[in-house]
Protein backbone atom coordinates (compact mmCIF):
# COMPACT_ATOMS: atom_id res chain seq x y z
CA UNK A 1 0.00 0.00 0.00
CA UNK A 2 2.85 2.32 1.06
CA UNK A 3 5.09 4.19 -1.61
CA UNK A 4 8.33 3.01 -1.86
CA UNK A 5 9.63 5.58 -0.31
CA UNK A 6 7.60 5.14 2.93
CA UNK A 7 7.97 1.58 2.90
CA UNK A 8 11.95 2.43 2.82
CA UNK A 9 12.27 4.36 5.86
CA UNK A 10 9.89 2.80 7.79
CA UNK A 11 11.49 -0.39 7.17
CA UNK A 12 14.94 1.03 8.07
CA UNK A 13 13.58 1.62 11.65
CA UNK A 14 12.05 -1.58 12.55
CA UNK A 15 14.38 -3.69 14.52
CA UNK A 16 14.37 -7.43 14.65
CA UNK A 17 15.41 -9.01 17.82
CA UNK A 18 16.08 -12.97 17.64
CA UNK A 19 15.07 -14.96 19.98
CA UNK A 20 12.26 -13.06 21.63
CA UNK A 21 9.68 -13.56 23.17
CA UNK A 22 10.93 -17.21 22.78
CA UNK A 23 13.73 -19.28 21.02
CA UNK A 24 13.42 -19.21 17.44
CA UNK A 25 11.08 -16.87 17.02
CA UNK A 26 12.51 -12.73 15.58
CA UNK A 27 10.78 -9.95 17.05
CA UNK A 28 9.58 -7.26 15.16
CA UNK A 29 10.48 -4.24 17.18
CA UNK A 30 8.60 -0.60 16.30
CA UNK A 31 10.20 1.08 19.08
CA UNK A 32 13.36 2.85 16.75
CA UNK A 33 10.56 3.77 14.70
CA UNK A 34 8.58 5.10 17.01
CA UNK A 35 11.64 7.40 18.56
CA UNK A 36 12.39 8.67 15.06
CA UNK A 37 10.40 11.84 14.54
CA UNK A 38 10.31 11.95 10.58
CA UNK A 39 9.34 8.04 10.49
CA UNK A 40 6.85 7.67 13.26
CA UNK A 41 5.06 11.35 11.59
CA UNK A 42 5.00 9.69 8.11
CA UNK A 43 3.46 6.58 9.34
CA UNK A 44 0.59 8.66 11.47
CA UNK A 45 0.10 10.48 8.06
CA UNK A 46 -0.28 7.42 5.83
CA UNK A 47 -2.30 5.77 8.36
CA UNK A 48 -4.58 9.03 8.57
CA UNK A 49 -4.89 9.36 4.70
CA UNK A 50 -5.73 5.71 4.64
CA UNK A 51 -8.71 6.72 7.08
CA UNK A 52 -10.08 9.82 4.80
CA UNK A 53 -9.52 7.16 1.36
CA UNK A 54 -11.75 4.38 3.23
CA UNK A 55 -14.43 6.38 4.43
CA UNK A 56 -13.53 5.56 7.89
CA UNK A 57 -15.99 7.93 10.74
CA UNK A 58 -14.48 5.96 13.75
CA UNK A 59 -10.91 4.49 14.75
CA UNK A 60 -10.07 1.35 16.52
CA UNK A 61 -6.87 0.82 17.68
CA UNK A 62 -6.06 -2.86 19.12
CA UNK A 63 -4.01 -3.31 22.59
CA UNK A 64 -1.28 -2.09 23.26
CA UNK A 65 0.86 -1.72 20.37
CA UNK A 66 -2.20 -0.80 17.98
CA UNK A 67 -3.00 2.26 20.30
CA UNK A 68 0.19 4.39 19.45
CA UNK A 69 -0.56 4.10 15.89
CA UNK A 70 -4.59 4.70 15.86
CA UNK A 71 -4.80 7.25 18.20
CA UNK A 72 -2.74 10.13 16.44
CA UNK A 73 -3.92 8.63 13.16
CA UNK A 74 -7.52 9.05 13.92
CA UNK A 75 -7.03 12.54 15.21
CA UNK A 76 -4.80 13.81 12.47
CA UNK A 77 -7.69 12.25 10.25
CA UNK A 78 -10.64 14.72 12.23
CA UNK A 79 -11.74 10.89 13.46
CA UNK A 80 -12.60 9.30 16.91
CA UNK A 81 -10.65 6.81 18.94
CA UNK A 82 -12.28 3.63 20.16
CA UNK A 83 -9.95 0.77 22.18
CA UNK A 84 -10.25 -2.55 22.04
CA UNK A 85 -9.52 -3.69 25.09
CA UNK A 86 -8.09 -6.85 26.77
CA UNK A 87 -10.79 -8.30 29.15
CA UNK A 88 -11.70 -6.51 32.07
CA UNK A 89 -9.87 -3.26 31.53
CA UNK A 90 -13.41 -1.27 30.03
CA UNK A 91 -15.43 -0.10 32.52
CA UNK A 92 -18.94 0.24 30.60
CA UNK A 93 -20.91 -2.86 29.44
CA UNK A 94 -19.07 -4.97 26.53
CA UNK A 95 -19.12 -7.13 24.03
CA UNK A 96 -16.34 -9.81 24.70
CA UNK A 97 -14.60 -11.88 22.11
CA UNK A 98 -12.11 -14.98 22.79
CA UNK A 99 -9.47 -16.23 20.26
CA UNK A 100 -6.73 -18.79 19.92
CA UNK A 101 -3.34 -18.34 21.03
CA UNK A 102 -0.53 -19.95 20.56
CA UNK A 103 -0.52 -21.99 23.54
CA UNK A 104 -3.99 -21.22 25.05
CA UNK A 105 -6.51 -18.33 24.71
CA UNK A 106 -7.30 -14.63 24.91
CA UNK A 107 -10.53 -12.31 25.23
CA UNK A 108 -10.90 -8.97 23.60
CA UNK A 109 -13.66 -6.29 24.42
CA UNK A 110 -14.94 -3.21 22.99
CA UNK A 111 -17.80 -1.28 24.53
CA UNK A 112 -21.29 -1.98 23.33
CA UNK A 113 -21.80 1.73 22.99
CA UNK A 114 -18.70 2.62 21.11
CA UNK A 115 -20.41 3.16 17.96
CA UNK A 116 -23.35 4.79 16.27
CA UNK A 117 -25.39 2.37 13.65
CA UNK A 118 -24.19 4.19 10.58
CA UNK A 119 -20.63 4.51 11.58
CA UNK A 120 -17.63 3.09 9.10
CA UNK A 121 -14.83 1.42 11.34
CA UNK A 122 -11.25 1.39 10.25
CA UNK A 123 -9.05 -1.19 12.40
CA UNK A 124 -5.56 -0.56 12.79
CA UNK A 125 -2.72 -2.73 14.50
CA UNK A 126 0.84 -2.59 14.19
CA UNK A 127 0.94 -6.49 13.08
CA UNK A 128 -1.30 -8.79 11.38
CA UNK A 129 0.85 -11.99 12.67
CA UNK A 130 -1.79 -15.22 12.86
CA UNK A 131 -4.61 -12.81 12.29
CA UNK A 132 -6.37 -13.54 15.50
CA UNK A 133 -6.54 -10.57 17.10
CA UNK A 134 -7.47 -8.97 13.86
CA UNK A 135 -10.07 -11.87 13.32
CA UNK A 136 -11.41 -11.38 16.91
CA UNK A 137 -11.99 -7.52 16.72
CA UNK A 138 -14.12 -7.60 13.39
CA UNK A 139 -16.25 -9.96 15.02
CA UNK A 140 -16.54 -7.41 18.01
CA UNK A 141 -17.14 -4.43 15.69
CA UNK A 142 -19.99 -6.87 13.41
CA UNK A 143 -21.52 -7.87 16.73
CA UNK A 144 -21.92 -3.28 17.41
CA UNK A 145 -23.97 -2.93 14.35
CA UNK A 146 -21.62 -0.79 12.88
CA UNK A 147 -19.88 -1.37 9.29
CA UNK A 148 -16.52 -2.02 8.41
CA UNK A 149 -14.29 0.30 6.26
CA UNK A 150 -11.56 -2.05 6.72
CA UNK A 151 -8.53 -2.86 8.65
CA UNK A 152 -5.21 -1.11 8.48
CA UNK A 153 -1.52 -2.87 9.83
CA UNK A 154 1.77 -0.89 9.68
CA UNK A 155 3.28 -4.86 8.85
CA UNK A 156 1.65 -8.11 7.78
CA UNK A 157 4.28 -11.09 8.65
CA UNK A 158 2.65 -12.71 5.20
CA UNK A 159 4.05 -16.50 6.11
CA UNK A 160 2.00 -16.83 9.00
CA UNK A 161 -1.48 -16.34 6.80
CA UNK A 162 -3.34 -13.60 8.26
CA UNK A 163 -4.81 -12.24 5.64
CA UNK A 164 -6.51 -15.82 4.49
CA UNK A 165 -7.58 -16.39 7.76
CA UNK A 166 -9.46 -12.48 7.44
CA UNK A 167 -11.24 -13.26 4.72
CA UNK A 168 -14.18 -14.41 5.61
CA UNK A 169 -14.40 -11.52 8.39
CA UNK A 170 -13.56 -8.55 5.72
CA UNK A 171 -16.38 -9.51 3.44
CA UNK A 172 -15.50 -6.80 0.87
CA UNK A 173 -13.50 -4.55 3.16
CA UNK A 174 -9.88 -4.01 2.46
CA UNK A 175 -6.96 -4.98 4.43
CA UNK A 176 -4.02 -2.58 4.17
CA UNK A 177 -0.05 -3.48 5.33
CA UNK A 178 1.95 -0.29 4.90
C1 LIG B 1 0.53 -8.49 18.99
C2 LIG B 1 0.36 -7.45 17.90
C3 LIG B 1 -1.02 -7.76 17.34
C4 LIG B 1 -1.10 -9.27 17.51
C5 LIG B 1 -0.83 -9.94 16.20
O1 LIG B 1 -0.11 -8.05 20.14
O2 LIG B 1 0.43 -6.13 18.43
O3 LIG B 1 -2.06 -7.15 18.09
O4 LIG B 1 -0.10 -9.66 18.47
O5 LIG B 1 -0.87 -11.34 16.35
P1 LIG B 1 -1.95 -12.26 15.66
O6 LIG B 1 -2.19 -11.73 14.28
O7 LIG B 1 -1.28 -13.60 15.64
O8 LIG B 1 -3.18 -12.23 16.50
P2 LIG B 1 0.09 -8.68 21.60
O9 LIG B 1 -1.00 -9.65 21.86
O10 LIG B 1 1.49 -9.14 21.74
O11 LIG B 1 -0.24 -7.43 22.53
P3 LIG B 1 0.52 -6.06 22.87
O12 LIG B 1 0.35 -5.15 21.71
O13 LIG B 1 -0.27 -5.61 24.05
O14 LIG B 1 1.95 -6.38 23.18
Amino acid sequence: TASAELRELLLAHIRDVPDYPEPGVVFKDITPLLADAKAFGALVDALAALCVERGATKVVGLEARGFILAAPAAARAGLGFVPVRKAGKLPGDTHGQAYQLEYGTAEIEVHADAFDPDDRVLVIDDVLATGGTAEASLELVRRTGAALAGVAVLMELTFLGGRERLVPALGNAPLDAL
